[in-house]
């Protein structure tokens, strides 16, 4: 039987409610995130699949291809039935480097790029994707809060942030998600979760299964091995029971990983699995 998302669900600014367990639409790219992947159709295939067992809320961002993961999700799938959160604030280059441009007339200019291609007429979750260090962070917020009360987005998200940088930028304008690296073996970014949740803004946390690369960790592959389940699933099942607050947008190209991934929304740790588990971020890094 096919799996169906249990993740639970989340209200961003309490208003828009979205499915916890997302879809991360940056691996749909080709290679490095760079330039389309070589199978468009399969690509396609993925992200109706995903949102026919239960995705109702899938990231991405104008840098991935550039262009290319939102237009393939406009192409596969009607954007305006599910919520997309995309983002501006970096670019890519064909030398694989990400670059910082958080200005506010790029950020006006890449809003109407992002909304023509995602086929909507206002952006559901708008993140900064990074602060710019060549930009003062109160001018980017405060060209996404202009953006907002000019209705061409719904909600603000941030994302690469610190607590100081979130609490700055809820001075400005409410904050609905942040989205920061963050996984069952990287927990740096434990205070801006903690912060996510004093607040009640959703925390989506990038890289939520390292890649593919949590695998040969003892205390994980046990309890995988207890839920006749992949330590993927594990991953993801901890991030899900960890925090009211957490939104893991893990990213596939893979249907049989999709369905996996979205399956780990059923999988309910016990007390005992789930400390098993808190510990192994400092003895793992
Ligand atoms: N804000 C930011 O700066 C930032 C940075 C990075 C990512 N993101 C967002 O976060 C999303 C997720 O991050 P991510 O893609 O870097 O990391 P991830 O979701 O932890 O890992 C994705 C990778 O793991 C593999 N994978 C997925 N499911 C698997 C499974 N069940 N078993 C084995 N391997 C599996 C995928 O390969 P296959 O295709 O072979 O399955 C893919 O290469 C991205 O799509 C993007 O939307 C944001």
């Amino acid at each position: 039987m096919a799996p169906t998302n249990e993740s639970g669900t989340f209200d961003l600014d309490g208003e828009l409610t979205v499915n916890r367990l997302g879809f991360g639409a940056m691996r749909l790219c080709g290679e490095d995130i760079i330039g389309p992947p070589e199978d468009e159709q399969s690509a396609k295939e993925v992200v109706q699949q995903a949102v026919d067992l239960g995705v109702d809320f899938i990231d991405t961002a104008d840098s991935y291809g550039p262009g290319v993961s939102e237009r393939l999700l406009r192409d596969a799938v009607d954007t305006s039935e599910i919520t997309v959160a995309t983002k501006a604030g970096l670019l890519r280059n064909s030398d694989g480097e990400w670059l910082n441009h958080a200005d506010p007339d790029y950020i006006r200019n890449q809003v109407l790029v992002s909304r023509d291609r995602l086929g909507v007429d206002s952006i559901d979750l708008y993140q900064l994707h990074s602060p710019d260090p060549d930009t003062p962070f109160e001018d980017s917020v405060t060209a996404f809060a202009e953006l907002k009360d000019e209705g061409f987005i719904d909600h603000i998200g941030l994302s690469n942030v610190s607590v100081d940088q979130l609490e700055a930028a809820k001075e400005h304008v409410e904050i609905a998600t942040v989205q920061n690296q963050y996984n069952v073996l990287n927990r740096d970014h434990e205070d801006v979760l903690e912060a996510c949740e004093k607040y009640g803004i959703g925390f989506m946390p990038y890289f939520p299964i390292a890649a593919g690369s949590i695998s040969g960790i003892d205390a994980i592959q046990e309890v995988a091995d207890a839920h006749e389940a992949s330590v993927y699933q594990i991953a993801l099942a901890w991030l899900l029971e960890h925090s009211d607050v957490t939104l893991p947008i893990p990213g596939t190209a893979s249907l049989e990983h999709l369905k996996e991934n979205v399956a780990a929304s059923s999988i309910s740790l016990s007390n005992e699995e789930y400390s098993q588990l808190v510990g192994i971020a400092s003895t793992s890094q």
